[in-house]
């Protein structure tokens, strides 16, 4: 199942990011970047203005999260920024982050027609995200070249990808 976030799901959501962030080479933040705090901090803005879903599974244990919220500036103010997703390690490649994904896009397109802009960044060697992302109509529009500091020890380009409502559509 595919739901709104609550502020009661954080600790459930801090565990998912944990484990997440615990495997090198997908979120930015690694495990020790991952705390109580911050968890709190991104789950009370995008409640407020942005957005945050959780997939839970049948067992009622959260295993993937997405989320991503407005800026503060009233120039973007139609842009949701910093997306965000995670799922739980041992549920990957299981078909809950195309379910979380699709579903971020459905409620922005149908309940937020204020948006019409998401972003979101990946390191270069995720390519898997990347073409997944892409998949989702996703455009690669920049690259911040030797921006993230790999896993391997080198420096590696952070890919900059936009989503852009299409006409008509929603509003
Ligand atoms: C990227 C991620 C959210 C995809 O969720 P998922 O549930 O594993 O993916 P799904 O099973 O729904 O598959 C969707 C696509 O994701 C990609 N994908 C699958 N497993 C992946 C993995 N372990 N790492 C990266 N991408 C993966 C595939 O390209 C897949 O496309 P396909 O359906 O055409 O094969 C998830 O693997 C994850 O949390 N990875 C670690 C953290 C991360 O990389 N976050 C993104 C940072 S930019």
């Amino acid at each position: 199942m595919i739901r709104r976030s609550k502020l009661e799901d954080a600790d459930a959501i801090y565990g998912l990011y944990a484990e997440t962030a615990a495997v090198p080479g997908g979120l930015a933040r690694c495990r020790e970047e991952i705390t109580p705090t911050y968890i709190h901090t991104f789950l009370r803005r995008c409640i407020a203005d942005g957005l945050s879903l959780v997939a839970v599974d049948d067992d009622g244990r959260v295993v993937g999260e997405v989320h991503a919220s407005r800026c503060g500036l009233r120039v973007f103010g139609h842009v949701l920024t910093d997306l965000t997703i995670s799922v739980h390690p041992v549920c990957q490649s299981h078909g809950w982050g195309r379910q979380l994904f699709e579903q971020f896009i459905r409620v922005v397109t149908e309940e937020m027609p204020e948006i019409n802009r998401i972003e979101l960044s990946a390191r270069e060697s995720n390519t898997r995200a990347i073409r997944f992302y892409e998949s989702l109509g996703f455009v690669v529009e920049g690259r911040m070249r030797g921006r993230i500091y790999g896993v391997s020890g080198l420096y590696e380009d952070d890919i900059q990808m936009g989503w852009l409502r299409a006409p008509g559509s929603g509003s």
